[in-house]
């Protein structure tokens, strides 16, 4: 049994639409979830988006509406285009109608044993064929997948934020995942026009290894009083064109999962250049999350449903 024989994954220039008889199931409707659900839908596919109460996923929902709503008022998305997508997408409490998809994508929080239990009980759930995939930001993919009976069926696939945005997708082999598995999760993010990188299955891959350590040092500059971090936003914007500054990166992925990632490196390469800066392990104890708690370093106006996932 092969993944890419039975996975149903439009090729980047296929018509999208031909994709509506495949059911993506995304787990989580946070930031990531509802990215994710918005550009699947986008793409063509039929979405479920799942969460453990009804009002976190409604929550996800609104989620999803606001990602499409940038992408019409950016251009590029039709208002019809939108109305489409919205209507591809249900809700979802429990794993349960996971026995329907195709596709699965995981994006619940950055906890190794959380995400090990959730697809210890998906593969009871899905069909033997289904791509089962995870958003990890920087837990080992071959650990994620070691309570499972085909470890080969899970691939890191690695989403970036705003996922409507962003043209990136990491792919992450873990050291059991099948050549055809990443084949299907490389036709899968074709399918929704994303380019890809791949990574080894080392702790923060490429990317969150690289944007941890961005953050943290400007967290540490902070601390030392080096600065503001007004000025530290700006400095790396006006002087390396990022198109954002650390602590408005922070708030925009949310502090919890800066800290996780920072102790994932950590536990990794024990290098002292991953030790998370004492402010963000307290803030993050306060619950300042970031723009999805209402504040982070900085406040943002408006509601937290209104602010996830957000327009930097
Ligand atoms: N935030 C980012 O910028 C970003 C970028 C790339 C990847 N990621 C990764 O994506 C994943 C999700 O991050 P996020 O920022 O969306 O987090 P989030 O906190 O915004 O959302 C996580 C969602 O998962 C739900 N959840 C918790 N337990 C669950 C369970 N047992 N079953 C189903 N849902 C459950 C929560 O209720 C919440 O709605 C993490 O692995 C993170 O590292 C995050």
């Amino acid at each position: 049994m092969t993944v890419v024989e039975t996975v149903e994954t439009p090729g980047a220039g296929s018509d999208p639409r031909a994709s509506l008889q495949t059911r993506v199931f995304v787990v989580g409707a946070g930031i990531m979830g509802s990215g994710i659900a918005a550009q699947c839908a986008l793409s063509g596919y039929r979405v479920t988006l799942e969460d453990v109460t009804e009002e976190l996923a409604r929550r996800g929902l609104d989620g999803v509406r606001g990602a499409l709503d940038r992408a019409v008022r950016r251009g590029g998305v039709s208002v019809a285009d939108r109305d489409a997508a919205l209507s591809a997408i249900d809700v979802a409490i429990g794993l349960r109608r996971a026995d329907s998809a195709q596709i699965l994508v995981e994006a619940a929080p950055e906890r190794l044993e959380l995400k090990q239990g959730l697809f210890r009980e998906l593969e009871a759930i899905v069909p033997p064929t289904t791509l089962l995939a995870t958003n990890t930001s920087s837990l080992p993919i071959t650990s994620i997948a070691s309570g499972l009976r085909e470890p080969g069926r899970l691939v890191g696939v690695h989403f970036f934020n705003p996922v409507v945005q962003m043209a990136l997708v990491e792919i992450i082999p873990g050291l059991l995942t099948r050549p055809e598995t990443v084949e299907a999760a490389r036709r899968f993010a074709a399918s929704l026009g994303k380019t890809v990188v791949a990574s080894r299955d080392t702790p923060g891959f490429v990317t969150t290894r690289a944007m941890a350590v961005l953050v943290n040092e400007a967290v540490w500059m902070l601390y030392e009083g080096t600065a503001t971090k007004e000025d530290i936003d700006a400095a790396y914007r006006l002087g390396f064109h990022h198109p954002m500054g650390p602590f408005e990166l922070a708030d925009l992925v949310g502090l919890d999962t800066v800290l996780s990632i920072l102790d994932v490196l950590w536990d990794g390469f024990h290098d002292p250049k991953y030790r998370a800066a004492p402010i963000l392990r307290s803030m993050v104890a306060a619950g300042r999350l970031g723009r999805k708690s209402g504040s982070g370093f900085y406040d943002s106006p408006g509601t937290a449903a209104e602010k996830k996932p957000p327009t930097p």
